[in-house]
């Protein structure tokens, strides 16, 4: 074998051994399993309105966008879409990306000037890590949801141009951000708020408009959103929204947003038909609440280690990470899926199981998923 291939086989290997392992498991399209791991919150991905609205698109516009937003990569569907989430978030302008990675690469890049100060909650998820790393500016990681941190940090830089780079949701336990109080601190020492209401979209706030529509701070002028397409709204892409000044400059200088494909129309014009079922869609989110409730309940009352989740995430200790690899594998074998987060994709030492609740999987389903849940947390402890 070649080298470089044995060092790689050498650090797999290590991996292996500190229970890190990570592999792919193609699903079936009738895959019969209950899923407690997808993002699929509101059970867009399947509703008949978005994959006809996608295949209406499909026909018309083909398989992709062909080109990138600023060559011939911007199509009707696109713009019609931009006009809906920004009306929804309650902004000035909205900006669709390929992706919620790429978007906050662009927002956090693009929020930053020289002298810069980056302070970012020590749970943002790996998009936003990246884009403060990308921007190349000077980045403080505050403790969790610790806003008297954020204001020492802030006021530790007079004068400087500063951003507070947060989720809403977090993806990791599922709580929310201090939304408010960041915004408050922010404002007072001139700061800017990015936050990133990926696990939020559709599923908090007025009309399902999110954390930041919740927190009453939709449209303010120095809050900038991020969102992905691809949790509630059950499609792909993302989104930056906020000032109409900020929209124009990712427009000609983000370079996730230049250098790469539009998403495919069909895509686009789901997720225009996501966001419509999406606002209107209070009866799911009482739903998703209900079982949400009832998880941590039923969870919680069997011992296990149940985070409080204030949207649709919700965590659950594991000892260890190889606990944490059999316990999800039991939950598989008994025809629940259930993520399985370690380190290094978790914040902290901790290993989760990592269950998503969705309005759109079938009741008696899901609350028999909880029991498997439990009884699989027995059979490997
Ligand atoms: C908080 C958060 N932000 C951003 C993303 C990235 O979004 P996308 O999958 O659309 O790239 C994710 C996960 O997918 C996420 O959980």
């Amino acid at each position: 074998m070649a080298d470089w291939l044995a060092a790689l086989d050498r650090r797999a290997e290590l991996r292996a051994r500190a229970g890190l392992t990570r592999t792919l498991r193609p699903r079936a399209a009738d895959d019969p399993v209950v899923d407690l791991a997808g993002n699929d919150y509101l059970g867009l991905a399947t509703h008949p309105e978005v994959t006809a609205a996608a295949a209406t698109a499909l026909s018309a516009y083909g398989l992709g966008a062909t080109g990138s937003r600023l060559v011939r990569g911007s199509t009707e569907a696109h713009h019609a879409l931009e006009d809906d989430l920004a009306d929804w978030l309650g902004v000035d302008r909205a900006l669709v990306f390929s992706s919620g990675y790429l978007a906050n690469l662009a927002a956090v890049r693009g929020l930053t000037q020289p002298r810069t100060l980056l302070v970012s909650d020590a749970h943002n998820h790996a998009s936003l890590i990246d884009g403060c790393r990308i921007s190349g500016a000077e980045t403080l990681v505050t403790p969790h949801a610790d806003v008297a941190a954020v204001a020492a940090a802030l006021a530790a830089a007079p004068g400087r141009p500063a951003v507070v780079v947060t989720e809403s949701v977090f993806s990791v336990d599922g709580d929310l951000a201090p939304l408010a109080e960041l915004h408050e601190v922010a404002r007072r020492h001139g700061a800017l708020l990015l936050v990133d209401d990926a696990h939020a979209l559709g599923v908090t706030g007025p009309a399902g408009a999110g954390g930041v529509a919740a927190a009453g701070l939709a449209g303010a002028p120095d809050v900038v959103v991020t969102a992905t397409l691809s949790k509630a709204l059950g499609g792909a892409g993302g989104v930056v929204a906020g000032p109409a000044e900020f929209v124009r400059h990712l427009v000609e200088t983000g370079r996730t947003f230049i250098f790469d494909t539009a998403p495919p129309p069909a895509v686009v014009a789901g997720v225009r038909a996501a966001v419509r079922l999406a606002r209107d869609g209070d009866a799911l989110r009482a739903e998703l609440a209900d079982r949400v409730a009832t998880a941590v309940r039923r969870l919680g009352g069997a011992g296990l280690p149940v985070s409080a989740p204030d949207g649709a995430v919700i965590s659950v200790t594991a000892p260890g990470p190889e606990a944490a690899t059999a316990w999800a594998a039991a939950c598989r074998e008994r025809g629940v899926a259930v993520g399985c987060f370690r380190p290094p994709s978790t914040p902290d030492s901790r290993s989760r199981l990592r269950l998503t609740v969705s309005a759109g999987v079938d009741r008696a389903d899901f609350e028999r998923a909880l029991d498997v849940i439990v009884e699989c947390a027995r059979e490997v402890s």
